[in-house]
């Protein structure tokens, strides 16, 4: 689903129980990644294939252009907290 945080559009994802916040545009023809698909610990880009993995949000399959951001996730009972602050720096 995508949140809006500080400014920030976010992907948030449920992949196998766990969640993953990650940057909201491809970086190959910047279009949304919502609507992708998870596989083998990444998110697919639904345009064009790109894949980013959830973990770091580097490339793990061409054509995207460099890596989306990750941001920090925290689950406490039944909230979900995402920080607006990147994990990583992939510009
Ligand atoms: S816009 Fe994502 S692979 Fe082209």
């Amino acid at each position: 689903m995508h949140v809006e945080l500080d400014g920030e559009d976010i992907l948030l994802c449920n992949y196998r129980g766990k969640y993953y916040a990650v940057g909201y545009y491809c970086t190959h023809a910047f279009m949304p990644l919502e609507g992708g698909y998870l596989e083998d610990g990444c998110v697919g880009c639904p345009y064009h294939g790109a894949m980013f993995n959830l973990s770091d949000g580097s490339v793990a399959m061409p054509p995207a252009n460099g890596g989306i951001r990750t941001y920090p996730v925290r689950v406490e009972n039944d909230t979900v907290a995402v920080s607006a602050t990147p994990s990583n720096d992939p510009d």
